[in-house]
């Protein structure tokens, strides 16, 4: 068996499948978070580590432990953890979601520059990412920096815990800002500004490398055989892409999740000049680009429970099904802000265009297709950097709805296509444990025999055109309204 972690914001996930490559169960424990300011979002890694060790304990119950071959990781990215020299963990994890550093990504983007960071690391510092909060530590609990003997992330925490190597991998490191992701090595400039050595950072590693064997202990506890590879695996993000089956050159996906991401991966480095896509090593040892919306199944979600608080999903999804295209309401997705491609904290979501004869159909449609042009925005920037993907390979909650699927089909005039299992992360991580322990010869190979698609939704050239139109419209509504916003 290869068992796959993936370290969530709100549960660690657990999943192992067989020589086959075939689920044979999947587990989960859950986690708090701490919101203790506004703006803040933080995590005890020691919850990470306990509630793991416990979803761990669950699916041995099922599988025969001497069989476990490898064990491999996914994990939400970004998130800062410290440990001194004892390692122990100096503060609460600071966690992706998390929005105080504005000043710091000022500081980064402004002071500093956006040409310099794009030149150094690929991308421009974002609240969210891991480098500006290293900057917020250093700034504002001097007494925490003098501690820090290691920096990692979430998922390296777990890592260590469980094999005793001070590892990362590319694809989650590229989310730190300290990364050249470019040369795939941590970057002396980054690290000068932010004060710290690369002896405090793990080692880097592909996606797909055995870091080691887990420690004997914990063997011990978990009853175990001895020589289980440990194999480091990547962020959520990548290993989401290995779960999906996106692993051929230009391969593209789209998760219509609370957020919603464009993927798409590139066997050579590219870059977008103004650093609004994200720029990453992904985790079969190569890059991708990725944009994202922060409001996508978040926009149906607070829609049809808070503003509408409607009975059901169906009630507002099957009526939108007999609204007219040709209608000339619109909605802006932006609910939290927005990350791509505006990067703007303070953007605010709105309806548009309504008259007395629009009804509740009319605003749903506006909804879903509002979500749908922000994700065209992420997947235009993808165009201007020569990715033209051919098919897109859809996930997410919000991938369930196939009125939603087809209308995104149209939106961005690609064909679309649903996975038969949507496991994502859980199911890449333990994918890549499998690559690790050698079964396969490459993430791809794997990829080739395990992952599976069902339906497929080809652009109807009418609508296609439609929408095309529409999207013209919305996109000339942000630059309108920004000010109102700020
Ligand atoms: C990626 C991102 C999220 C987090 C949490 O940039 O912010 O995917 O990794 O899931």
């Amino acid at each position: 068996y290869y068992i796959g972690i993936d370290i969530g914001t709100s549960s660690v996930k657990v999943l192992a499948i067989d020589e086959a490559g075939k689920i044979v169960k999947t587990v989960s424990r859950e986690y708090p978070i701490s919101y203790p300011f506004p703006l803040w979002s933080e995590q005890n890694p020691n919850d990470w580590w306990e509630q793991s060790k416990l979803a761990l304990k669950d699916i041995l119950e099922y599988i025969d432990k001497d069989k476990v071959k490898s064990i491999g990781f996914s994990g939400q990215m970004h998130g800062l953890v410290i440990l001194d020299s004892e390692d122990k963990v100096i503060r609460p994890a600071i966690l992706w979601n998390d929005q105080r550093t504005e000043s710091e990504c000022r500081f980064l983007n402004n002071d500093i520059g956006k040409d310099k960071l794009l030149s150094w690391t690929a991308n421009i510092a974002l609240n969210g990412f891991t480098a500006p909060k290293v900057l917020w530590v250093k700034q504002n609990e001097p007494e925490n920096f003098k501690k820090i003997a290691k920096i990692c992330l979430p998922k390296d925490y777990i890592a260590y815990k469980l094999s005793g190597e001070f590892a990362t991998d590319y694809s989650d490191a590229s989310g730190t800002l300290y990364l050249d992701v470019k040369n795939k090595k941590w970057s002396d400039d980054m690290m000068k500004i932010l004060d710290i050595d690369e002896n405090k950072l793990p080692k880097l590693y592909d996606s797909f490398s055995a870091i080691g064997t887990i420690k004997k202990d914990i063997a011990t506890e978990l009853g175990l055989p001895a020589d289980v590879k440990i194999v480091i695996g990547g962020g959520d993000q990548a290993v989401a892409a290995v779960g999906g089956g996106i692993v051929e050159n230009h391969h593209c996906s789209i998760s219509l999740g609370t957020s919603g991401a464009v993927f798409a991966t590139s066997d050579e480095f590219v870059m977008e000049d103004e650093g609004k896509l994200h720029v990453f090593c992904d985790a079969r040892g190569k890059y991708h680009v990725m944009g994202v919306t922060l409001s996508a199944a978040a926009s149906l979600k607070w829609y049809v429970e808070d503003f509408l608080k409607a009975s059901s999903y169906d009630e507002v999804l099957t009526e939108v099904e007999k609204s007219d295209i040709n209608e000339n309401v619109y909605y802006l997705p932006y609910l939290s802000g927005e990350r791509t491609p505006h990067n703007d904290p303070d953007a605010k979501a709105t309806f548009l265009g309504m008259t007395v004869r629009h009804e509740r159909k009319d605003m749903t449609r506006a909804l879903l297709e509002g979500v749908c042009y922000s994700l065209r925005d992420c997947y235009e920037l993808m165009h201007e950097v020569g990715i033209n993907p051919k098919e897109i390979i859809i996930n997410g909650g919000g991938a369930k709805n196939d009125f939603w699927c087809q209308m995104l089909a149209d939106v961005l005039h690609t064909k679309i296509k649903k996975l038969d299992i949507n496991e994502g992360p859980a199911l890449g991580a333990a994918i890549l444990a499998s690559v690790g322990d050698g079964k396969y010869s490459s993430v791809s190979n794997a990829c080739q025999d395990i992952i599976k698609t069902t339906k497929e939704f080809t652009p109807d050239e009418v609508s296609s055109k439609i929408y095309s139109e529409k999207y013209k419209k919305y996109k000339s509504l942000y630059p309108m309204l920004k000010d109102f916003f700020s």
